[in-house]
């Protein structure tokens, strides 16, 4: 299958920083490309959508609301993000369910409202450090998956898994491509439980994966792409895991 490399800015970046960084990575892309994503914050959507036209980068953003409009301040609808070109979305990052308490039927119901408005959703699972130590990762990741999978229903082949194992996210302590195999292929088997389609589901990996380490992890028969923080704010770095993947 095509491999998907998407890059998570998260808050980060400038209008004219986001310009030049974009030009790079468009002007780099190598022909006969994996998927590419680029996830702005969202302010900046409208511009990154303007730059990547005619390339064949796509554009996500970082979050979505699990409702569908209404009296949910701060709060931005898939309709809405679908509305401007929008066609991915993380949805429960570690980072959201740490600082926003994001639970997994959260998450889960996120998945569901971006999907019912033709965005796929992009569903990080990923254990903590106590966690792994603590022999529970294939519990952890599994409950939440499991939470993602009874939410969308019939539509799991659809949607992306991102292992992000949180102890590996900006520590520059990547997961070895057999630790990061081991759990994608747990999240695999969970997968073909819930749909025969399940050997169709990309499930990226992300944490500190960099131009180095791109290509072992890539190798491994479960890992489907990455969902790269660091690295994809610079375009040298970006275009070398795109190359990895391609
Ligand atoms: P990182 O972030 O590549 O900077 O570790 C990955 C992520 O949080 O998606």
């Amino acid at each position: 299958m095509k491999k998907l490399i998407a890059g998570n800015w998260k808050m980060n970046g400038s209008r004219s920083g986001n310009a030049d960084l974009l030009q790079a990575i468009v002007a780099g892309l190598p022909v006969g490309v994996c998927d590419v994503v680029v996830c702005p914050p969202a302010l900046y959507v409208a511009d990154v959508i303007q730059a990547v036209q005619g390339s064949a980068i796509l554009v996500g953003s970082q979050d979505v609301s699990a409702a569908e409009k209404g009296a949910f301040t701060g709060e931005l609808s898939a309709a809405m993000l679908h509305e401007h070109g929008v066609r991915f979305a993380i949805v429960g990052h570690s980072e959201r369910r740490q600082f926003h308490g994001e639970s997994d039927a959260m998450v889960g119901a996120k998945a569901q409202a971006a999907l019912a408005k033709g965005v796929t959703p992009i569903v990080c699972v990923g254990e903590t450090l106590e966690q792994r130590e603590a022999g529970q990762t294939q519990a952890v990741v599994k409950r939440q998956l499991a939470a993602a999978i009874h939410a969308v229903g019939h539509c799991v082949s659809e949607i992306v898994v991102a292992y992000e194992p949180v102890w590996a996210i900006g520590t520059g302590q990547t997961a070895t491509p057999e630790q990061a195999q081991e759990v994608h292929a747990v999240l695999r088997a969970q997968l073909r439980a819930a749909t025969e389609t399940a050997d169709a589901v990309r499930i990226v990996y992300g944490g500190s994966m960099n131009a180095a380490n791109a290509a072992s992890l890539l190798a491994q028969p479960d890992i489907d792409g990455g969902l790269i923080g660091g690295a994809s704010l610079k375009a040298a770095d970006f275009l070398s895991i795109i190359q990895a993947a391609s």
